[in-house]
């Protein structure tokens, strides 16, 4: 049994402002997709990385990927959405993975993963039935918003936030299951409320908040502190160690 992940990247952004899609914004140095992929890369257990890109995506070729192997692959098979994105990559990967194999699907805005919320995912998720999500419980109390005719937003209810989870990315499930539940339940928002739809329960796995998913502006600053921070830490214990 092999692990292969998917990064679908073929989304335009809409909700960062500005023309250029987000996966593509400069974050500490490189574009920001980077991160995410060598984080995945770097994970001997992975066989192979996959990246969903739009057909007419024509930023990939203006940047270098070479720093991150072989193990590299790009599939030009974006669709209109997340899931569609999703599918359409789980069938253009059925020439080098088996049904039984683990696909780890992982959003290109969350670039903050590190190989330690990869490895515990798939050393927790990996022994599950089912398979897993990475996640994080809920320390907010949630509101849910009225329609409102002026504009404001006002309080309609509070959502008891027991047992909520804030579900995150990589998601794990096995190959054949996954594309077998996105063929059936394709207006999905994630891959595990589709593995839901067959009645199936994924594992939670508990992450922590820089696995945080970038949308505005303002995460991008927040991505920029947090990769500050680990190559400070970084080069303080390679100090230590000299
Ligand atoms: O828009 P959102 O942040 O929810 O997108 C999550 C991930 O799904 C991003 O990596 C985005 O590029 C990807 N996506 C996609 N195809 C779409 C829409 C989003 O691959 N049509």
């Amino acid at each position: 049994m092999a692990y292969f992940a998917l990064v679908p990247a073929a989304g335009s952004g809409a909700r960062m402002g500005g023309g250029m899609p987000k996966q593509y914004l400069p974050l500490a140095g490189r574009p920001l997709i980077f991160h995410a992929l060598a984080a995945l890369a770097a994970m001997v257990a992975i066989d192979k990385v996959f990246v969903v890109l739009a057909p007419d995506d024509t930023e990939w070729q203006r940047h270098d990927w070479s720093e991150l192997g072989a193990r590299l692959e790009v599939l030009r098979c974006g669709g209109d959405t997340r899931a569609a994105s999703v599918t359409q990559g789980l069938r253009a990967m059925r020439r080098d993975v088996a049904p039984e194999d683990w696909v780890l699907v992982h959003d290109a805005a969350r670039a903050c993963l590190t190989v330690d919320h990869v490895a515990k995912l798939i050393s927790e998720a990996g022994v599950d039935p089912v398979g897993g999500i990475l996640a994080m419980p809920l320390a907010d109390t949630l509101k849910q918003a009225s329609e409102s005719g002026d504009g404001v937003a006002r309080i309609a209810t509070t959502v008891p936030r027991d047992r909520l989870w804030q579900a995150q990315t990589p998601q794990m499930f096995r190959h054949g299951m996954l594309l077998d539940a996105l063929e059936f339940a394709p207006a999905v928002t994630d891959e595990a409320s589709a593995i839901e739809a067959l009645g199936l329960k994924p594992r939670l796995v508990a992450a922590d908040v820089t696995n945080f998913k970038v949308t505005y502006p303002i995460d991008l600053q927040l991505a920029e502190v947090i990769f500050a921070s680990r190559a400070a830490t970084a080069a303080a214990n390679l100090q230590e160690v000299s």
